[in-house]
């Protein structure tokens, strides 16, 4: 055996997705968020594409994507949708966390590789990222919601037409003990096997 797998797989397993409200006043360190950016590069990509572009928030840049997605929001609701609860989530959250990376999926110029295979591979270079999160005690949480599939949030991050913004990845040290696993389905139900 190369590694402790025991601890590789304890640190598979004890992974937990913590929501922002669970998070500490103990900040993040850049340095930490750097160490994450670099685990990310090493998720597979067919080609070498390295579809991944993240944009790291941190401090007022954090109020800046709160006010940008709460504004956003205010301006797309009808008067009669408009939900004033969503409108102070959305902008109040995020500043609850450490640090939040806008997880990006920048297209292949020449479209070598079918768009999924790309997306896979950003998910698994966040796969990367939130492991190293859980190894120093961080809690990471992907967030979809809000604004995260609109035009508005793809030009906010800079994106271009054939990219893909897929949500944010919160940050911060939670205030209580680590949560406890929850529930997966036994590998009977996910796999099958053909042996001849
Ligand atoms: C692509 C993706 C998007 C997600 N979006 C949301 C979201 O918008 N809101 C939410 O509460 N959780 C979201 N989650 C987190 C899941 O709810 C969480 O992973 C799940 O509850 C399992 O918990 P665990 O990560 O602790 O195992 C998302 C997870 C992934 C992988």
């Amino acid at each position: 055996m190369r590694y402790n797998l025991s601890e590789i797989k304890a640190l598979i397993e004890d992974r937990r997705t913590i929501q922002p409200e669970l998070y500490s006043l103990r900040k993040v360190s850049p340095e930490i968020v750097k160490e994450l950016l670099d685990a990310a590069k090493w998720a597979p990509t067919h080609r070498y594409t390295q579809p991944w572009f993240f944009k790291v928030f941190m401090g007022e840049g954090i109020r800046k994507l709160a006010d940008f997605q709460s504004d956003t929001y205010r301006e797309m609701a009808s008067e009669e949708n408009f939900d004033h609860e969503k409108f102070t989530k959305l902008r109040e959250r995020p500043l609850l966390a450490s640090a939040i990376i806008g997880i990006c999926m920048k297209r292949d110029g020449a479209e070598r590789d079918p768009e999924v295979e790309e997306i896979a591979s950003v998910a698994m270079a966040v796969q990367n990222m939130m492991l190293v999160a859980a190894a120093h005690g961080i809690g990471a949480f992907w967030s979809s919601g809000g604004m995260t599939y609109t035009s508005q949030m793809k030009e906010f991050m800079g994106l271009g037409e054939k990219d893909r913004f897929l949500g944010q990845l919160y940050l911060g040290y939670p205030k209580d003990e680590w949560p406890k696993k929850t529930r997966r389905k036994p590998q009977e139900y996910y796999s099958e096997w053909v042996r001849g």
